[in-house]
């Protein structure tokens, strides 16, 4: 784990803190989920639900977990041995991985890459082998891959493909047609795929987010996982799941025993509540952060960027080129104090750091005011 050192999100928000800089680097909201959400895990906390829940979660998350996917998007999940309770979809992750992929077994992902991935490979003896998405100029800059590249990734070592959908950093949904591309290569080579789903709710303008397990020959060898952070505004709740075939959902399970064992019971019924009755507020809180997006986008605009345009998640990245700069790690350090605004440079998200070297990450989960002066900053620091 030498070359994993800090993280670069740990990093920026501390040069954040120390120069007073509105921080737009970490994903994280800075206001809060709804009302029901928090009162009911305040009251299950004082109601007395504060010892060991089962070790795949409470019965009741389970439940409200297939019973959301089955409504919303048609997959058919047995609570009881398809679904499975994690800290968070980190924890999900990386037990999947470690539960299959064996020493020296190859994981096929795209990159720039959510930076747990590139770890918890690295942890179970993997080789990571990711596939580059690319703007393309042609449809405002949206990141998508060839679909050559990614055939010519896998080979006879090739034991996972990780596909996150909505994408961080890039914004990109994938369609059914790209997702087609990655379901075919996995039943062509009998691969397992694992979809990181947490930005599942946040899509826009249209796009759809279309789960890999909803495509044919696909159900049997996907695991999903999701989490409550970026759906209800509590990135601190650390509670997610994974859903997929028994015999892959108890791989999860055997590993994860060892590692989390369980998640905070309280919290997972006070999510089970919402899940069923907060769908107004997830739609509500979509439509107020495409609003968001569309704020941020037009000030990095104003100020110089180039924006490449994100159709989900929280973030917009862009291209710090017509700036005159083409280092986004040297770039982001000097921001906070040159601007006084911190964000995230996407060279770190890539093994080949020549494609992410001039590209910039910016979040947009946060009020408008925030949101408004740190494009004040950024259009006197660049184009007053
Ligand atoms: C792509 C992606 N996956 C996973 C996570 C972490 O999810 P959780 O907080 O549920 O562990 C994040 C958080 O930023 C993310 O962006």
């Amino acid at each position: 784990m030498r070359p994993f050192g800090e993280t670069i999100f740990a990093e920026m928000s501390r040069l954040a803190a120390e120069t007073g800089a509105v921080n737009l680097g970490q994903g994280f909201p800075d206001t809060d989920g709804p009302r029901s959400l928090l009162d009911g895990a305040a009251r299950h906390i004082l109601g007395g639900v504060n010892q060991y829940p089962p070790g795949p979660g409470r019965p009741e998350l389970r439940a409200a977990v297939a019973a959301d996917r089955e409504r919303r998007l048609g997959t058919a999940y047995d609570p009881d041995t398809e679904v499975y309770v994690t800290v968070g979809a980190t924890a999900g992750i990386a037990a999947a991985v470690l539960a299959l992929v064996e020493p020296g077994d190859e994981v096929v992902l795209f990159e720039p890459m959510y930076d747990s991935y590139a770890a918890v490979i690295a942890l179970a003896g993997g080789v990571r082998r990711p596939v580059t998405l690319r703007p393309d100029p042609g449809d405002g800059g949206r990141f998508t891959f060839d679909p050559a590249e990614l055939r010519a990734a896998i080979g006879p070592r090739t034991r996972m493909v990780l596909l996150n959908s909505p994408h961080n950093p890039t914004g990109t949904v994938f369609t059914r047609a790209e997702l087609a591309e990655v379901a075919d290569l996995c039943r062509e080579h009998d691969l397992v795929a694992v979809t990181d789903e947490v930005y599942e709710h946040l899509t826009f303008d249209g796009a759809e987010h279309v789960p890999l397990a909803s495509l044919p020959g696909m159900r049997e060898r996907t695991l999903a996982v999701s989490s409550v952070g970026k759906t209800f505004s509590v990135t601190a709740w650390k509670t997610g799941w994974v859903v997929g075939p028994e015999p892959l959902v108890r791989a999860v399970r055997t590993v994860n025993q060892f590692l989390t064992f369980t998640a905070n019971g309280a919290l997972q019924l006070a999510v089970a509540d919402a899940l069923r009755d907060e769908t107004a507020w997830v739609a509500a809180q979509r439509d107020a952060l495409r609003a968001k997006r569309d704020r941020l986008a037009a000030g990095l605009s104003a100020a110089g960027f180039r924006v490449l345009r994100p159709q989900g998640t929280y973030f917009v990245m862009t291209d710090i080129r017509p700036l005159g700069h083409t280092d986004g790690i040297a770039f982001t350090r000097a921001l906070p104090g040159r601007a006084g605004v911190a964000a995230v440079p996407a060279q770190v998200l890539y093994d080949d750091t020549e494609a992410g070297r001039h590209l910039v990450r910016f979040a947009f989960c946060k009020r408008d005011e925030v949101l408004d002066e740190a494009v004040d900053r950024l259009v006197r620091a660049f184009a007053g």
